[in-house]
């Protein structure tokens, strides 16, 4: 049993059963066990590996799209350029080399990276160390300065807690961690039933919900109706609400048990995106997408980017460019392929004119 599964279940012992969210919010973000807390899960030696990590070129085109939102804002003078969840730091540091290209808008950015993680923080000041301007780091996104905003969040939702109902024949109940008679972490059921849940299903049907999501996109999108500015939100997921469990824990490229080894596997949920566009709409602000990743950085010009790089690279190289450009944007269902399950969607200031990657 390892130390975060020790504390977890002397806390179910005494307070009882934990709901899902709380369990997954220990397993990631616990102050000393949790997964990004202790380590850097990155690359082929590491959990996953995540779309800066795999090309410059997605960083780069990201960087491009940024100072186009900004100009297309008017240019203000004075930004929060923002990141949730930088990972290395890898997407802010190919963002800041080609936002080189527009140096008015590096000199109206303050930069401010949204990170829980010690360990990420000192991967990213290092990666960063020659940014064009100062770094500051925040525990929480409502500690950012107000003023209009460029947000990017590349597989950032992903990681918030969800909770889980179940429909029984009592109607609803949410889904809680226990321990068996073996002392062993299970799922099991709460007592009460959710009555302000009235969605007719199938008994067993789960609905997943992220509270912490929808919580953190009316923030950002209250930001923007007031200030300007737009937020770039990348992740796998789904275009309509549903019902269905897509919680997964992965430890080496491979699925594992959520509760088996807590803290020591990634947990993630596919991102909702049509309850975070409810959520941005509720509170006035444009909803942009969502579109698939391949179509969106192909709007953006990937293939002339893959074809430049190619010209200057040795034949290694452009192999491993190729291969960077299928894994990014191909459609096919293989598991390495984001194209199609990688999603994009942007939330804007209500008056912001069409951005690049989601029209014709
Ligand atoms: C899957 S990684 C994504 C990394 C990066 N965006 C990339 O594309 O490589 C999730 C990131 O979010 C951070 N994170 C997770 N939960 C967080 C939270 N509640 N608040 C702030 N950062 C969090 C992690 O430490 C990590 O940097």
């Amino acid at each position: 049993m390892n130390d975060l599964k020790r504390e977890i279940a002397a806390t179910i012992v005494h307070d009882g059963p934990m709901t899902l969210e709380r369990f997954m919010s220990l397993c990631l973000t616990h102050p000393r066990f949790g997964y990004y807390m202790t380590r850097d899960p990155f690359g082929v030696e590491g959990d996953f590996i995540t779309a800066p990590e795999i090309s410059q070129m997605f960083g780069e085109l990201i960087g491009v799209w940024t100072t186009e939102a900004w100009r297309l804002s008017d240019s203000p003078t004075s930004v929060q350029l923002v990141e949730l969840g930088p990972g290395r730091g890898t997407l802010m540091a190919d963002v800041l080399r080609v936002a080189r290209i527009a140096p008015e808008f590096l000199q109206a950015a303050s930069l401010s990276l949204v990170e829980t993680s010690p360990i990420l923080r000192e991967l990213q000041r290092k990666i960063l160390s020659n940014a064009p301007l100062p770094v500051e780091w925040r525990e929480q996104f409502s500690q950012i300065p107000a003023g209009p905003s460029f947000i990017l969040a590349n597989e950032f939702f992903d990681a918030l807690p969800v909770r889980h109902y179940v429909k029984t024949v009592a109607g609803w109940r949410e889904r809680l961690v226990g321990l068996d008679a073996t002392g062993s972490l299970v799922f099991g059921l709460s007592q009460q039933v959710e009555t302000r849940l009235t969605i007719a299903a199938q008994e067993g049907s789960i609905i997943e919900i992220c509270p912490a999501a929808q919580l953190l996109m009316s923030e950002i999108a209250q930001r923007l109706v007031d200030y300007g500015g737009v937020c770039l939100i990348i992740d796998y997921g789904y275009l309509e609400t549903s019902l269905g469990d897509s919680l997964q824990a992965v430890t080496r490229h491979a699925y594992a048990d959520p509760l088996e080894a807590p803290g020591d596997s990634d947990l993630t949920a596919h991102v909702d995106f049509a309850a975070l566009a409810r959520a941005a709409q509720a509170r006035g602000a444009k909803v942009l997408g969502p579109v698939s990743q391949g179509y969106f950085l192909q709007q953006l010009g990937i293939e002339r980017r893959a074809e430049a790089l190619s010209k200057k690279a040795t034949p290694e190289q452009a192999y491993e460019i190729g291969l960077a450009l299928e894994r990014l944007t191909s459609i096919s269902d293989e598991r390495r392929h984001m194209g199609d399950l990688f999603k994009v969607m942007a939330v804007t200031h209500p008056d912001m004119p069409d951005l690049p990657g989601f029209f014709e």
